[in-house]
């Protein structure tokens, strides 16, 4: 099966979680944390990072520093991964969707104030599939309502939006270095603020609400949401290559471009966007099947497993799910959701096996 993702690890990340055994350091302490840390927050223009356990759990941290509680609604789009709306919930929150910009698939900022209400206390835009919000309008709303932006940028590592590095924009950013991601720790995530105040209450909150000035202490409820020095020892070696990455991701979505433009420009499919404020760094190149394609995207989907070729459907709106129901109308995501299809976007992919999938998608339309 040609794949839709697969982790790129080399003799960097071996060296560096061999250093991490034999320093006995396996567990949350370790030098290897700091390091991932100060270098991943650089990397995206923040001050601090608090690595945590897993991508959903830096939601979580984040909603919690920032206080989210009961009765509290926090602005989601209704089109991304289900984590965003669940971590909404931990908080004993409302999550309150909002649809997808037709042309970019991220969250609509032009349906965002129609939302808010007198409880409205965080937006959180997801930068979907590799592709950056519209951050201007987002920031703009927020001011004008005081709320805060939690921007989830787990799919979008080195993305850019008007020249500057997505998770630079919110109060705090969230990533995720899940397997599938552009850079990977295995499981893992990260929280990135400039806010000192904030970075300060995530890391008490990451580790159980432990006073950092007395030992078995605890001021608060907390979590244990730690990363292990083993996750960081890879993520710091994958960090040095995330620039490379980026640069492959893009290669890749040139050469499907390159194959399926002209199948575009028949209406049959629309290829995955990149606005011109926008640097997209293509997760998952993802295309929509049109109904002029002739099938549709689940049967589209079969004939490329025939073929060897792994494909992903894009997510459900969440609002048609049933922990998080409701019976709301949000066309744009129903529509996109029915017609994406992530197609096989791994680093390692090289350019014969895409011109074979090209090769597939044009011989079935
Ligand atoms: C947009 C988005 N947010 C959050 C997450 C959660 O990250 P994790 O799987 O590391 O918990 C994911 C994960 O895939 C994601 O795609």
């Amino acid at each position: 099966m040609i794949p839709v993702a697969e982790p790129s690890l080399g003799k960097e990340e071996l060296k560096n979680v061999v250093e991490a055994i034999k320093s006995g350091w396996i567990s949350s302490k370790g030098k290897f944390i700091e390091v991932f840390e100060q270098k991943f927050a650089n990397y995206c223009g923040r001050k601090y990072g608090v690595a945590t356990s897993n991508g959903t759990v830096a939601l979580h941290l984040a909603l919690k520093a920032l206080k989210i509680c009961k009765g509290d609604e926090v602005i989601v789009p209704d089109l991304t991964f289900i984590a965003v709306a669940n971590s909404v919930i931990y908080c004993t929150a409302k999550p309150v969707f909002v649809d997808s910009h037709p042309d970019y698939w991220c969250i609509n900022p032009e349906k965002v104030e129609e939302k808010i209400t007198t409880r409205t206390k965080a937006i959180i835009p997801v930068h979907l599939y590799g592709h950056p919000c519209d951050m201007d309008p987002i920031m703009k709303i927020a001011e004008e309502h005081d709320l805060s932006v939690i921007e989830d940028a787990a799919e979008a590592h080195g993305a850019e939006y008007k020249g500057k590095k997505v998770g630079s924009f919110g109060e705090i950013s969230c990533f995720s270095f899940y397997g599938n991601k552009i850079i990977t720790t295995g499981e893992g995530g990260m929280c990135l603020t400039n806010n000192e105040e904030l970075v300060e209450k995530m890391r008490i909150l990451r580790d159980h609400g432990m006073n950092p000035n007395k030992r078995y202490w605890y001021d608060v409820i907390g979590f244990n949401y730690r990363m292990t020095n083993l996750q960081a020892a890879i993520g710091v070696a994958q960090l040095k290559k995330l620039d490379e990455f980026i640069e492959k991701k893009r290669k890749i979505a040139m050469w499907y471009f390159e194959g399926l433009n002209e199948l575009e420009g028949r209406k049959l499919i629309k290829l995955h966007p990149e606005m011109p404020w926008a640097k997209c760094v293509y997760w998952m190149y993802s295309i929509l099947v049109e109904d002029k394609f002739g099938i549709n995207r689940d049967n589209l989907t079969k004939k490329l497993e025939e073929k060897g070729i792994d494909t992903r459907p894009f997510f459900y709106p969440i609002h048609v799910m049933p922990p998080h129901k409701n019976n709301d109308k949000f066309s744009v995501a129903e529509e996109i959701s029915s017609k994406g299809i992530n197609l096989p976007s791994a680093i390692n992919l090289k350019e014969e096996e895409i011109e074979k999938i090209v090769r597939e998608i044009r011989s079935i339309c």
